[in-house]
């Protein structure tokens, strides 16, 4: 698309969302110019808080559907829009209901904690659900006897296992981004940049956390660098979120962790790429695709995001 087009079809985004009574809510991970013209982006936690407060009589999400689905939860009554119904994830599909519950049955008397990258049908077979910002929190939230399963991520479960020292049976999902960092080319990176610091997401594997200088989710990673003092940052994430690190801090230099392997060469989320500025405004002006989610349902997978969002109030996330 032409940038005179583009910025076309933002402006008429403007219109349509004032008309409309809209909000435009953009996880990290979606490309710079959605980012520009959405009116909140931010990390799952923060997605979620905003859907659950805005008075927006609808919520266009630009994320994945497993956000999309936890902001008409948390907003049953606002109409709640997602792009492109295609945008999955592939840590979510890594859980099956079926397969979980089989899990929860071989592991009784243990309170189930889900991280909110999954599947809605997920969601209501959980106690409480949290996110990468609060997973520690959550976990530490429970009195210190209680048994934990963790799902679905494997590597954020081991990694608040290892913080947390509790009793936590880890289900054995990932995520294909965040699985895909190569060890050896973060260590080639260092030796031509040996003053850069490696700040990666709790969803990597293990040896790659190892090696890194900081350990946070989204929007941890983001304040990390508006602090810190390096000029150089090898990020370990989904690189979408360069482009606030950039905006913060455009004289510091950030290099997107390299993956093992992969088409693009790159470790872009096609899930989260497959949202386009074209997709928002078609989505806006039809209002469809919505997130449409049987009334039941909504209430039992309340209960355990619900869940959530108090304790991250009270520990002031
Ligand atoms: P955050 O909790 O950091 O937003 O992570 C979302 C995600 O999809 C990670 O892959
Ligand atoms: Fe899912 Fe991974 Fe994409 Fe996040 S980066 S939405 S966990 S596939």
């Amino acid at each position: 698309m032409t940038k005179d087009l583009t910025r076309n079809i933002a402006e008429e985004i403007r219109r349509l969302k004032k008309e409309k009574n809209a909000v435009i809510l953009a996880h990290y991970y979606q490309t710079g110019d959605i980012q520009d013209i959405a009116d909140f982006i931010g990390d799952s936690l923060a997605l979620s808080q905003k859907a659950r407060s805005t008075d927006s009589d609808i919520i266009l999400f630009a994320g994945v559907r497993f956000m999309a689905e936890t902001a008409k939860i948390l907003s049953p009554s606002k109409k709640v829009l997602l792009p492109d119904m295609d945008a999955g994830c592939s840590l979510a599909d890594s859980c099956r209901a079926e397969d979980f519950k089989k899990f929860i049955e071989e592991n009784p008397g243990r309170t189930v904690v889900t991280y909110v990258n999954t599947n809605i049908d997920i969601k209501v077979l959980s106690d409480i659900i949290c996110t990468s910002s609060n997973a520690v929190q959550i976990i530490e939230s429970l009195p210190r006897e209680e048994k934990i399963i963790f799902g679905p991520d494997r590597n954020l479960g081991n990694y608040i296992l290892n913080k947390t020292g509790r009793d936590i049976k880890v289900w054995n999902g990932a995520c294909h981004v965040h699985e895909e960092f190569s060890l050896e080319a973060i260590l080639d990176l260092k030796k031509k940049h040996p003053e850069a610091k490696v700040i990666v997401h709790p969803e990597c594997e293990l040896p790659v956390r190892m090696i890194a200088d900081y350990i946070g989710s989204t929007s941890a990673l983001l304040q990390f660098t508006k602090k810190d003092h390096a000029k150089v940052y090898i990020v370990g994430t989904e690189p979408g979120i360069i482009h606030q690190m950039k905006k913060a801090f455009p004289e510091k230099e950030y290099i997107p962790a390299p993956p093992k392997d992969s088409t693009c060469g790159c470790s872009e989320c096609n899930f989260m790429k497959l949202i386009t500025v074209e997709k928002i405004y078609n989505c806006l002006r039809n209002e469809k695709p919505e997130i449409l989610i049987d009334a039941d349902i909504l209430a039992r997978a309340a209960k355990p995001i619900e869940r959530m969002m108090d304790i991250s109030e009270k520990s002031g996330l």
